[in-house]
């Protein structure tokens, strides 16, 4: 028996579209096994429950059996506990496709490295900053332009946690992509690039006070919010609370707020908050995995 455990992730952090993503402390279980013959798929949570053909475990599977030309007699698949919400931005899809490339290796006896497992992740998901970090845990930079890709871990400093801000509404990715522009200014590019460079610079250093315009972006934020509602008020309500910086997870519709571990009133005033807005916001208090 093959058990899988991998973390919801969180992309983009502000303004790193597509290159940096961060493991959380919430995940997905999943139990593989061989059988004789055929294929069955349990879920432990029967709601969830989809068809084969969009069971990205399962089709991640057969795309490294396939790559690898490994004969497969039959396989079960147990999706035990699903705690990653779907279409939230929390990474969903890339933690189903990293647990069946993982599950295949472990019955085709390890014949993939790390970095293979991270470039075949990566061609499916189409982008790397949410399956790298669901593979290598922690805070990751990526460089991916089609073939290989490059990654490098990032230090997050102990002081900081995130308040994971996950609305009852889902935001596609596919349209949270369609709705930016193809072309950007000069003057956008070089704002995302400062903030990019200094984010990944400041975290590494544990230099909390410049983290606030770190977080700051002009290449996905901009045309995204009009699809979550109330995420501007939501981000000045997180600021008064005493928050260091605010994003929206990966392509939403989650909001993340990032607080200072001793800000203990945060959680409760910011539930509080979200509450009045409508019953359907969930808060979390995450720390990176
Ligand atoms: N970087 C991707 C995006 C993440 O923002 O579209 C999607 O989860």
């Amino acid at each position: 028996m093959i058990r899988i455990k991998v973390p919801a992730t969180t992309a983009n952090m502000g303004p790193g579209f597509d290159a940096i993503g961060m493991a959380l402390n919430l995940y997905n279980e999943i139990e593989i096994d061989t059988i004789d013959e055929g294929v069955q798929v349990v879920w432990d949570n029967p709601e969830l429950e989809l068809p084969l053909e969009q069971n990205m475990v399962y089709t991640s599977m057969l795309h490294a059996f396939e790559k690898y030309d490994f004969k497969c007699k039959g396989i079960k698949i147990r999706i035990k506990s699903c705690n990653i919400p779907l279409s939230r931005g929390l990474g969903s899809s890339a933690s189903s496709i990293v647990a069946g490339i993982v599950g295949a290796n472990e019955i085709m006896g390890k014949v993939m490295s790390c970095d293979d497992i991270v470039d075949m992740a990566t061609e499916l998901e189409g982008h790397p900053d949410n399956v790298v970090p669901a593979i290598t845990g922690g805070m990751v930079v990526s460089i991916y332009d089609g073939g290989k890709v490059t990654y490098s871990k990032v230090d997050v400093p102990k002081e900081i946690r995130f308040a994971v801000m996950i609305p009852g509404f889902k935001v596609s990715t596919e349209k949270a992509r369609g709705v930016m522009p193809e072309s950007y200014g000069k003057s956008d590019c070089v704002y995302n690039i400062s903030r990019v460079a200094m984010l990944v610079n400041a975290m590494n250093k544990g230099e909390l006070d410049k983290l606030r315009v770190c977080f700051e972006d002009k290449i996905h934020q901009p045309y995204r919010k009009n699809l979550i509602t109330g995420m501007d008020e939501i981000f000045e309500e997180a600021k008064k609370l005493g928050s260091i910086g605010e994003f929206i997870s990966g392509s939403g519709s989650t909001l993340i707020a990032v607080v200072k571990t001793d800000n203990e009133g945060f959680e409760s005033s910011m539930r509080k908050y979200l509450a009045e807005i409508d019953g359907n916001w969930e808060i979390k208090m995450l720390e990176t995995d």
